[in-house]
């Protein structure tokens, strides 16, 4: 008989940091597997259940170079992920997957990658970000725009610091605040502020969809082209694996043939996303 492949592999949640308190509050979460779990690939998703509470689609975080734990950042917003921030250091948590395609980094050797999140939406350009500086020498120059709503909204901050220190780092924040000595405005408007050249430049963009469209606007007002751009589609899922019919864009299952799309992909799909 073939195993259950709705059957979830057993984690430990080994560490639980706070990155955002309060209503929107973000916590990152690494496990590990109680048995052989599974590899993954930049840019693919897992299950995570909590026993009687259900399922939640979630990107890992973590570079697959990084053998020790699996990373998940997770925002707070209904029954499951709520569920899973009540949970504590040593908890058990059920994790399926790897689900669907991945960030086509091989291809990227040599060229320059700009990264461009949104909020938690740094999460799933994370892995490919830990990678490219893993791989050393394998790419162009790294940079990074990200922003957030407020400071305190601002994910990864200690990691953020450590960046600055190997890459352009450029964080902006939407509304003035005191003290604050970076860019003020939304993302798209920081990316004309920088200008980054789209010579020889692949742009990884994910966030809220506001964010991701005004973004790819900024990114091809400064000459970047369709193929240039990647983002990901986090259409509502429930299987995970292409039974279900949740996650569908035209005849297209977003949980096997995504959640990874070039700009140039997206615009041959209907406009549901
Ligand atoms: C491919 C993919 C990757 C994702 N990666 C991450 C991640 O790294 N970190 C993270 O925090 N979240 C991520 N999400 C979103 C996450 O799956 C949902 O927030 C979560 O499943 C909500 O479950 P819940 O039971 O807590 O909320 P529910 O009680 O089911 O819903 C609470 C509210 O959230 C809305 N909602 C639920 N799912 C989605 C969705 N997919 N898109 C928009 N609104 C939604 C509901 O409509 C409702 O208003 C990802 C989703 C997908 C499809
Ligand atoms: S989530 Fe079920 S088909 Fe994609």
């Amino acid at each position: 008989m073939s195993a259950n492949v709705y059957l979830p592999h057993l984690a430990r949640v080994v560490s639980i940091k706070e990155e955002v308190p309060g209503l929107r509050s973000i916590k990152t979460f690494r496990t590990q597997f109680l048995d052989g779990g599974f590899t993954h690939l930049c840019g693919q998703c897992a299950m995570l259940s909590i026993f009687g509470r259900g399922e939640s689609m979630i990107s890992i975080s973590s570079s697959p170079l990084v053998q020790d734990y699996l990373q998940f950042s997770i925002l707070k917003t209904g029954r499951v992920t709520t569920a899973l921030h009540d949970l504590e250091e040593g908890s058990l948590i059920g994790v399926r997957g790897p689900y669907g395609n991945a960030f086509p980094v091989d291809s990227w050797k040599g060229r320059n990658l700009l990264f461009v999140g949104g909020g938690i939406g740094l999460a799933p350009i994370w892995s490919v970000l830990q990678t490219a500086l893993l791989r050393k020498g394998e790419f162009g120059d790294l940079s990074l725009v990200y922003g957030a709503r407020t400071s305190a909204d601002i994910v990864y901050k200690d990691e953020l610091a450590d960046l600055k220190t190997k890459m352009p780092v450029h964080v902006s924040i939407d509304v003035a605040e005191p003290g604050w000595k970076e860019f003020v405005g939304f993302v798209a408007q920081n990316i004309l502020d920088k200008k980054p050249s789209p010579d020889r430049t692949t742009a990884l963009v994910c966030g809220p969809p506001i964010m991701i469209k005004t973004s790819i606007k900024s990114l091809k007002d400064l000459g970047f082209g369709d193929d240039q751009i990647y983002t990901t589609v986090e259409n509502k899922m429930k299987c995970g694996i292409g039974k279900c019919g949740r996650c569908n864009i035209g005849r297209h299952y977003v949980c096997k043939d995504g959640p990874v799309y070039s700009w140039a992909e997206l615009q041959k799909l209907p406009q549901e996303y």
